[in-house]
């Protein structure tokens, strides 16, 4: 197969996020373009309108008026959304907020404790399901500050405190261990929160008036271009350019990572939009290496292991990804998902004290990918599979409408 071609993909998963959420409690009317068109976003609009939030779409625009939002007379269905889950927990708190959270038997399945801990200690009242799932949380008290250091790499932890600490009494302090992405705080700022970050700790005062209301296009969306990114690089005489990707440094790991494994990429067109970095990217097929990645790069590559660690087996050597824990905690545990799916294809890789190995030596047999329901590891096996096959099986397409519903039509644009 020869990948040739450009693309401009939907716009990044987590802005998308946090543009409705805030909007949402914005004062006046906010404009939202290339929202990412995931099942996840329906899930975040779905919860936000159950609280009165108003959300139109015109001419695939979304248009949000901020209003007070109000406690829901049903419970929030957050359907597969980690993200929709964690921070509509913190938003909803700061509104002085009664709610209940229920999602999907994935979303059912993954820790809440790191949220539920600090929501705690900023006074909310909070009952669960042994720490998952459904969860309920009162915060009609209102919420204390909070000066909390992070146990865990994680930016929705991070942006549930900053939202919930919106609605404090007082300033508070989060410190976290190694930085994860930044948008919250970047997004904030711009709708005119006092917020200020000295090293990896970060000072948000509570809102002393409404936000100001956003106009703002989503940059494309580096989680998905890292798919296609991997396409044209293992693919032989492929080059392709993805236009307008999301440039933010705590989410372009999988460009260090591949240009360590020299991978052939060039950035153009750089641009600032709204605080956040974007840039035309344009990969093409290239030799590769083996690497040894380091803990401290994980947080910027989490969502991209699944399709990094295909790439790796397409290296000359065995490349090791260090302290890939959370991996476990994600849509499915990624970690045996990953090394199940390349066995199945006849590569060697395995999981040793948290680290995962990767032999390269390319897939060796056709086999049905198992998605485990997880859009990621639907589409990183998927472009294994085209590249080495022609062809793929997958036992869950739908599992991709997740985070890009368009993923096979894109594809279809861009392979010969
Ligand atoms: C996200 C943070 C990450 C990431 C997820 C989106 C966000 O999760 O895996 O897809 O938008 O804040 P963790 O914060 O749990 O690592």
């Amino acid at each position: 197969m020869q990948v040739k071609g450009t693309l401009y993909l939907p716009g990044d998963k987590s802005i998308s996020h946090r543009a409705i959420m805030l909007s949402s409690i914005a004062n006046g009317k906010s404009t939202i373009r290339n929202l990412n068109d995931g099942a996840d976003l329906q899930s975040t609009i779905n919860v936000l309108k159950a609280c009165g939030a108003k959300i139109d779409s015109k001419n695939e625009t979304i248009i949000i008026e901020g209003v007070d939002l109000i406690s829901p007379n049903k419970k929030l269905d957050c359907g597969n959304s980690g993200t929709t889950t964690r921070l509509i927990s913190g938003l909803l708190s700061s509104q002085k907020l009664d709610f209940t959270l229920v999602g999907d038997s994935s979303l059912s399945s993954r820790p809440m404790k790191r949220i539920i801990i600090p929501l705690q200690e900023m006074g909310c009242d909070i009952s669960s399901n042994d720490n998952l799932l459904p969860l309920t949380i009162d915060a009609k008290e209102g919420t204390q500050s909070i000066d909390y250091k992070i146990p865990v790499a994680s930016a929705q932890v991070k942006s549930c405190i900053l939202l919930a600490a919106l609605g404090a009494d007082n300033p508070s302090i989060i410190h976290e261990n190694i930085l994860t992405r930044d948008h919250t705080e970047i997004m904030l700022n711009n709708m005119g929160a006092t917020i200020s970050i000295l090293d990896k700790s970060i000072n948000v005062r509570p809102l002393e008036n409404k936000l100001n209301p956003i106009n703002i296009t989503i940059p494309s969306d580096p989680s998905s271009a890292a798919f296609f990114a991997a396409m044209a690089v293992i693919n032989d005489n492929s080059e392709l350019t993805l236009n307008n990707v999301l440039l933010n440094k705590t989410r372009i790991g999988f460009i260090d990572v591949l240009e360590k494994m020299n991978c052939n990429l060039s950035i153009n067109n750089k641009q600032l939009n709204n605080g956040e970095k974007t840039g035309d990217i344009t990969f093409s097929t290239s030799a590769l290496t083996s690497i040894e990645i380091e803990s401290k790069i994980i947080p910027s590559i989490i969502d991209e292991i699944p399709i990094l660690a295909v790439v790796a087996a397409y290296s000359n050597g065995i490349t090791i990804f260090r302290n890939v824990e959370e991996l476990k905690y994600k849509e499915c545990d990624r970690l045996h998902a990953i090394i199940h799916n390349l066995n199945a294809f006849g590569i060697n890789a395995y999981e040793k004290e948290d680290c995962l190995f990767v032999e390269g030596g390319k897939p060796k047999k056709l086999a049905k990918i198992t998605t485990f329901h997880d859009h990621r590891i639907a589409m990183a096996f998927t472009i294994m599979s085209l590249a080495s096959f022609g062809k793929y099986h997958l036992d869950n397409k739908d599992c991709i409408d997740i985070s890009l519903p368009n993923f096979f039509n894109l594809i279809d644009k861009v392979a010969e």
